[in-house]
């Protein structure tokens, strides 16, 4: 499968090396044409870097490592060309507040179903690689030595799978949280979330299967 990674900032090009690392076929792009070379030099494995359309034309799966209102223009720009493409979307929605953050979603309403909606026609919406604070993504494994998780969601069960099988061979174990309709949980502040609900904590899989009951 080869992947696009849209976006090479803290989530990004973290994504971007571990799949690399397990032997994805990774093209990266970012603003523009110099900072996805530069990035791709850093990241290594592999990875090659072009503008966003070509890394989009070339891929079967995109990863949005954007911010949220990036993603939304990325979409409306890119409408055509993302035609029976898997679209990977890790944000979150939200602008710093004092100390932290606050959600700049409309009440009620997830970053992930807001992109689910404004998807281009064919083209298939899966959240993750958002659930985690960037530091978290590199972690190899947790405090007792077992696989990190990461929670994935979606409606798609073939795109989810796939996905899936990216975040196996990215070094993590895969958890599906359930649907579009369950993405404010694996959101920055959703209970699913290492740090909404999880204060901080990397699971194992059979600890985040637990934690969706
Ligand atoms: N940071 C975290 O801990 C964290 C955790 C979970 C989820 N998330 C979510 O993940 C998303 C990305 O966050 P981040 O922290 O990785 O952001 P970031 O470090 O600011 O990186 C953003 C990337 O987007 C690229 N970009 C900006 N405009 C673009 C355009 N028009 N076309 C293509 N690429 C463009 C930038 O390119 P340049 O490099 O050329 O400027 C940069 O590489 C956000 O939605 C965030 O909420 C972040």
């Amino acid at each position: 499968m080869a992947v696009a990674v849209i976006g090479t900032g803290n989530i990004g090009a973290r994504v971007a090396h571990r799949l690399a690392q397990g032997g994805v076929d990774v093209t990266v792009a970012a603003s523009n044409l110099g900072s996805a070379q530069a990035a791709a030099e850093k990241i290594g494995n592999g990875v090659t870097a072009s503008g966003v359309q070509d890394a989009i034309a070339g891929a079967d799966t995109v990863v949005l490592a954007t911010w949220f209102d990036t993603a939304k223009q990325l979409l409306a720009d890119n409408a055509q060309a993302l035609k029976g493409k898997i679209v990977v979307d890790p944000s979150n929605n939200i602008a710093p507040d004092g100390d932290g953050f606050k959600s700049l979603n409309p009440e009620g309403v997830s970053a992930g179903q807001q992109l689910a909606k404004l998807m281009p026609a064919g083209a298939r919406f899966v959240k993750a690689f958002g659930t985690l604070g960037a530091d978290g993504l590199d972690a190899t494994q947790t405090a007792e030595g077992d696989k990190v998780a990461l929670y994935y969601a979606t409606d798609d069960d073939a795109a989810g799978a796939a996905v899936a099988d990216l975040i196996t061979k990215g070094g993590w174990a895969p958890v599906r949280a359930g649907g579009v309709d369950d993405t404010a949980r694996i959101e920055v502040f959703g209970d699913l979330h290492q740090f909404g609900g999880l204060n901080g904590r990397l699971l194992s899989e059979s600890e985040a299967r637990a934690s969706l009951a």
